[in-house]
């Protein structure tokens, strides 16, 4: 009998490597190498993946139109999409564990077997029965909607043939296995090939496939990069599990923009859609407390109003401490520094906590004017009035600029029942304020805290 082989392969990229190392070579990851048993694969990632005919055709006699779509029933999830799910396209979902990535999908089979669609939904992760109570706890199994525990990826495809649904979800890539590829389930050349068959098969039927992936710690999609060049569309759920908010975002779409959100809220019995996520976000808003400021900012084509939260403290410990959740780090020290040299406040011996309630991330330097006015606020133990909201970035000279669509921003203040935005000078003066709302423009740090 012939000696099995085998090779080390790794776990971040993919590379394969006859001997054991400590680092790969080619990501630079340490102790990601596995040894993998070699069968002779089938090179599934070099047959056809696209759509067409493989045939080489004049560019002007393609039907330029938009791609054919359907409404996924969730208004949200049709908005991350583009528009709705188009056809043979292949969604991958990405997310934290726990975040409601199944939730979500059976959801969208649900809506879509109430209008009569007829759906398969298969889990390598858990048995017909417990989707089953989720299904229940989300409203009902409609009649249309079938389950499978399945992760051979040869059978799941079978059954697909068989029942030729309008929409599947595999429910995880990372669970997906085939006895035809080197590798236990999970290892990198597992999931890679077993989700090139399953694209290129929906590719060939035109049906949409909805995939669900596994995120490692620092928030990729585990397996490689190239799973995400695989599919047509990537969406991220995103939110933090202590909060009802979520947010899908798409970060790659081939038939929309990587703009869109959508935006939920996570209940009892369901992922619920958020019609004013602003309210949503703001309704636990404190009055009158030091330290809290609201941001307009832009999530996609839609602006959120986000609080930010600061608390400033003497000096614990022998270096002070900078802590924040939802914010940068790195920008929070840049305007501590900026506040301690143009300000005069002592910020080098307090210590900094900094945090965006509900979950949210401010990752737009437009946020930054919100930062400095809650840590000054905060600082100072004095609140903000509860009216105002602030936006603007803040640079090293301690100038406050222009950030784009202040028009929209300043509409979504008005639109809660804010009277007023403290924002760039410039912009201010060129912005038409809505009716009974006032813009206060500042040039720098100075003048900002003078009206705090
Ligand atoms: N009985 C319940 N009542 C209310 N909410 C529940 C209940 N069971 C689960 N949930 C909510 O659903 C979430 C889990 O959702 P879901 O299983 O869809 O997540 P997931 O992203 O698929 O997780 P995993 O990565 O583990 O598969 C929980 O974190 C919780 O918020
Ligand atoms: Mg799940
Ligand atoms: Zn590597």
């Amino acid at each position: 009998m012939a000696k099995k082989k085998t090779t080390f392969e790794c776990q971040t990229c993919g590379s394969r490597y006859p001997k054991w190392q400590g680092r790969c070579p080619d990501c630079g990851g340490w102790n990601t190498m596995s040894e993998i048993t070699l069968v002779s694969d089938k090179p599934a990632s070099r047959t056809w993946t696209g759509s067409g005919t493989g045939e080489a055709v004049p560019l002007d006699s393609v039907d330029g139109g938009n791609e054919p779509r359907f409404t996924s029933t969730i208004k949200e999830l049709d908005r991350a999409l583009g528009g709705g799910i188009v056809e043979g396209s292949a969604v991958l979902v990405g997310g934290d564990p726990g975040i409601g990535k199944s939730t979500l999908l059976l959801q969208l089979l649900q809506g879509l077997g109430r209008n009569g669609l007829k759906t398969l939904y298969i889990s390598g992760e858990e048995s017909p029965r417990q989707i089953r109570m989720r299904a229940d706890r989300l409203g009902g199994p409609p009649e249309k909607l079938l389950v499978q525990s399945e992760v051979d990826v040869e059978r799941i495809i079978a059954s697909l043939e068989k029942h030729s649904p309008a929409v599947a979800v595999i429910d995880s890539v990372q669970t997906l296995a085939s006895a035809e590829i080197s590798g236990s389930p999970g290892t990198v050349s597992q999931v890679r090939e077993t989700t090139a068959r399953l694209v290129s098969w929906s590719k060939a039927k035109g049906m949409p496939v909805f995939l669900v992936g596994h995120v490692t710690k620092d928030g990729a999609i585990a397996g490689p990069r190239v799973l995400e060049h695989m599919v047509d569309t990537v969406l991220y759920f995103e939110g933090d599990k202590g909060h009802p908010f979520r947010i899908l975002r798409a970060v790659k779409n081939r038939f929309g923009s990587t703009n869109e959100v959508g935006v939920f809220e996570m209940s009892e019995g369901g992922l619920l859609q958020v019609d004013n996520p602003s309210a949503l976000l703001l309704s636990e808003r404190p009055q009158s407390a030091p330290g809290s400021a609201v941001v307009p900012c832009l999530e996609g084509t839609r602006t959120l109003l986000v609080e930010v939260q600061a608390l400033v403290s003497p000096q614990a410990f022998a270096t002070s401490q900078r802590t924040t959740y939802g914010a940068e780090r790195s920008r929070v020290q840049i305007l501590l520094a900026l506040m301690d040299r143009r300000l005069d406040y002592a910020m080098v011996n307090h210590d900094v906590f900094v945090s965006v309630a509900g979950g949210m991330s401010l990752t737009e330097p437009a946020g930054d004017l919100g930062l400095m006015a809650a840590i000054a606020s905060a600082y100072l133990d004095k609140p903000l009035p509860n009216d105002t909201v602030y936006f603007g970035e803040i640079g090293l000279a301690g100038e406050v600029r222009a950030v784009s669509r202040p028009d929209e921003r300043v509409a979504e203040a008005a639109k809660l029942g804010f009277k007023r935005a403290v924002m760039a000078a410039g912009q201010a003066e060129k912005t038409p304020p809505p009716k009974g709302f006032e813009l206060v423009g500042v040039k720098g740090l100075e003048e900002l805290a003078e009206i705090l």
